[in-house]
């Protein structure tokens, strides 16, 4: 373990906002963890922090911040079927895709490249390309901040949504996950049938492999088409997708086709778009892009002083060296003119603090 008094939080959050924290703990066990609770070392609210990859830091100060580094992982489980994989929360989530599509086992592949330790893509329930991290899911471990108890939830305690789970709503900075479990396939289902405007992972996966494919080939696809539509995190303030895609009736839907004819939409529960005749009846809520929305209202490759968006993505906000305030108000922006324009209310898909 490392403490850090006043540390500077500018290189632990991917939009490279400065911020500062009392007390910053490097953890690299969970055992250190729970002595810390017991001895009353966090005094005031303590933030989770794992590669600050979905966070906006607005106020220049916080209390205590845990950088997650507890590495490692243990196959639990392995059948002919299914390999039962358990992974400590500060392992990279990209190394752990490569990890098991290099071993041909399946679930995770679609989700390659994606920035952020396993803790975060749990609590934050990633998705991409059709493919969802609840869907793989099967336990996680978590110690209690304010008792030091570990403790154990299932999947239907984690409450699982649309990038959303327990832990960014009711237990919010409650719990410190520690390790992620997940049930992975030895019998591959490949489904590369997620397209858009722009790219179509069918098309990738030809460009970049030959038949009979690999899971391993599926996550360099997606990998190559994620490396050309958003940012490099690694040298560019980047947090991914700003907003979630917001959800509309069908009676809104079809206002925004008179205004956008090619404008994509899908079930709400679903990540992939499909055909109109297979969308069913009209019960259904549809989820429709925010990045086509913004792009419509000339957000794609804007600059405003310090901040901007992507010049291949509107969804996807770059800070050119500007504070969390600067950052935030920028967004604010964004949504006004959204909801000006089409009575949409986006909500953020970061946390913002
Ligand atoms: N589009 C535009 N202009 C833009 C951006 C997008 O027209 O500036 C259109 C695209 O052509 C497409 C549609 O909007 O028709 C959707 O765009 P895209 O395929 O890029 O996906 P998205 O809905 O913007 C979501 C997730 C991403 C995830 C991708 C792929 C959300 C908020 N974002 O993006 O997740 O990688 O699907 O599955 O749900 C993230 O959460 O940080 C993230 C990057």
């Amino acid at each position: 373990m490392k403490l850090q008094e006043n540390a500077d939080l500018t290189s632990y959050n991917t939009l490279r906002v400065p911020a500062r924290a009392a007390k910053l703990v490097r953890l690299r066990s969970e055992k250190k963890l729970k002595e810390l609770i017991k001895s009353g070392f966090f005094e005031s609210d303590t933030l989770p922090l794992g590669d600050g990859s979905n966070l906006l830091f607005v106020k220049k100060n916080i209390g205590s911040a845990i950088k997650n580094e507890i590495l490692g992982s243990e196959i639990v489980k392995e059948t002919k079927e299914t390999v039962l994989i358990k992974v400590s929360s500060g392992q990279n989530w990209h190394e752990l895709v490569l990890f098991a599509t290099k071993n041909n086992w399946s679930g995770l592949e679609n989700m390659a490249y994606i920035p952020g330790t396993v803790g975060g893509a749990a609590v934050g329930n990633i998705a991409a390309y059709g493919q969802n991290q609840e869907d793989v899911f099967e336990s996680l471990t978590a110690i209690d901040l304010k008792t030091g108890k570990l403790e154990k939830f299932l999947k239907s305690d984690c409450r699982f949504s649309y990038r959303e789970s327990i832990f960014k709503r009711e237990l919010k900075d409650k719990y410190f996950v520690t390790t992620v479990t997940y049930l992975l396939s030895k019998t591959p289902q490949y489904d590369v049938s997620y397209h858009s405007r722009y790219e179509s992972l069918a098309d990738e996966l030809a460009k970049v492999a030959t038949p009979p494919y690999s899971i391993h080939d599926i996550a360099r696809a997606v990998t190559a088409l994620r490396q050309y539509k958003l940012p490099d995190w690694n040298t560019v303030g980047t947090a991914g997708s700003f907003f979630k895609n917001p959800l509309v009736g069908k009676r809104q839907l079809k206002k925004l086709l008179n205004a956008i004819p090619e404008l994509q939409y899908y079930p709400a529960e679903k990540l992939s778009y499909l055909p109109p005749d297979e969308m069913g009846n009209d019960s259904f809520q549809l989820k429709v892009p925010a990045g086509r929305l913004l792009e419509e209202l000339g957000w794609k490759d804007k600059k405003i002083g310090n901040v901007g968006t992507f010049e291949r993505h509107a969804l996807v906000i770059i800070n050119y060296g500007g504070t969390g305030r600067e950052i935030y108000e920028f967004s604010e922006m964004m949504r006004e003119d959204v909801k000006k324009n089409f009575g949409i209310d986006l909500e953020y898909e970061v946390r913002i603090i």
